[in-house]
């Protein structure tokens, strides 16, 4: 069983918030076969690195039972293909379908429990992901001072995750121990993700929030009192470069101009070591309607080209720490990456 606002689970059915639709309306959609979790994956109903993940793993548990009279290799490959082939950027999706296949391919030969297992691991994988995001947040908080002002960009809380949040773990665990922080959020065009889901956390956990355009990051950067820019993250190649929402690398350059401090809060299962570098990370290219509309109304002229990637790629030495569940890691991040995932010490 899990249950929190961006997921709940009962061992049949995954009911996931629909982020397409907040903060207007809080409704959930209920997926009981496998079709339907790839479906809310690729439409953006769940959305998020860690989330993503985390839907992934049951929607391969309703493929197993939906398989339960003939639970084979092959039937579970064509499961673990379609929900692999619903986003390419974020990692965590593809570290979550190869966990679960795994423990899969180690049950083989002992059907009667099979189902019984996979949920558990499942379980374990959502579980683990709040376990995790809060242990960051409590390395992260340690950053901020009493009354830091953040930037932030895209979406990395609790709606993001199973539940808590990455980079909003972070203020989260900060406003736990009493700071008094204050965020600017981007509003992270086209799809809003900052204005709609970020801001509405943020409000909630009581933090002062303003939010901006994002093309203004670079003037409060200037004219205010900007202590850190705090992002999560898709994926991180094997020398430190992350992939995260569009806009992240130019918040990254900013941040350099301007002397702000530029974290990256992100568990291990978003460290992708056979990538070595940023750039042959795949970015995902999303439909131009994205761009010409906001919300449904036509904002550019009827067939104006247009380039749509959804994720940037931001240079590891542009990147102060990235902060992971077993510490923070600082620049250059290569050996220390290598030393962190083979479950080495933090240095
Ligand atoms: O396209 P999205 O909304 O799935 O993109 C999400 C992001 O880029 C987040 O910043 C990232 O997944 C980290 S979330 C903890």
């Amino acid at each position: 069983m899990i249950s929190t606002v961006t997921m709940k689970w009962d061992g049949k059915a995954l009911e996931l918030i629909d982020q397409r639709k907040l903060p207007q309306t809080e409704e959930y959609v209920r997926c009981t076969t496998s079709d339907c979790v790839a479906a809310a994956i690729k439409d953006m109903v769940v959305r998020g690195a860690p989330a993503i993940g985390a839907a992934a793993a049951f929607g391969y548990v309703i493929g197993a039972m939906e398989n339960s009279k003939n639970l084979t290799e092959e039937r579970m490959n064509a499961i673990k293909g379609k929900l692999a082939k619903t986003r390419p950027t974020a990692v965590n999706l593809f570290w979550a379908l190869d966990r679960m296949h795994s423990k899969f391919i180690s049950l083989k030969g002992k059907p009667d429990f099979m189902i019984d297992k996979l949920n558990q691991e499942a379980e374990k994988i959502a579980v683990e992901d709040i376990e995790v995001n809060k242990k960051m947040g409590e390395y992260g908080q340690t950053l901020l001072s009493n009354d830091a002002t953040v930037i932030t960009h895209c979406n990395a809380g609790a709606l993001a995750t199973v539940d808590y949040g990455t980079a909003l773990g972070m203020i989260h665990a900060a406003v736990d121990h009493g700071k008094h922080l204050s965020a600017y959020v981007d509003e992270t065009r086209p799809y809003l993700q900052g204005a709609r889901l970020t801001a509405w956390e943020l409000m909630k956990l009581g933090v002062k929030t303003t939010l901006i355009c994002d093309n203004m990051a670079g003037w409060v950067m200037k004219t205010k009192k900007i202590d850190a820019v705090i992002v999560g993250a898709d994926r991180i190649a094997a020398n430190g470069d992350v992939a995260n929402k569009i806009g992240t690398y130019s918040l990254a350059l900013l941040a350099k101009r301007h002397n702000v401090k530029f974290y990256v809060v992100a568990p291990l299962s978003t460290i992708d070591v056979k990538i070595k570098s940023g750039l042959e990370i795949p970015i995902e290219e999303r439909a131009h309607d994205e761009v010409t509309s906001i919300r449904g109304v036509k904002i550019a002229p009827e067939n104006v080209g247009v380039y749509n990637p959804a994720f940037d790629v931001t240079d590891s030495d542009l990147i102060d720490a990235i902060i992971t569940e077993r510490g923070m890691l600082t620049y250059p991040y290569e050996t220390k990456i290598a030393n962190i995932v083979k479950g080495g010490a933090v240095h």
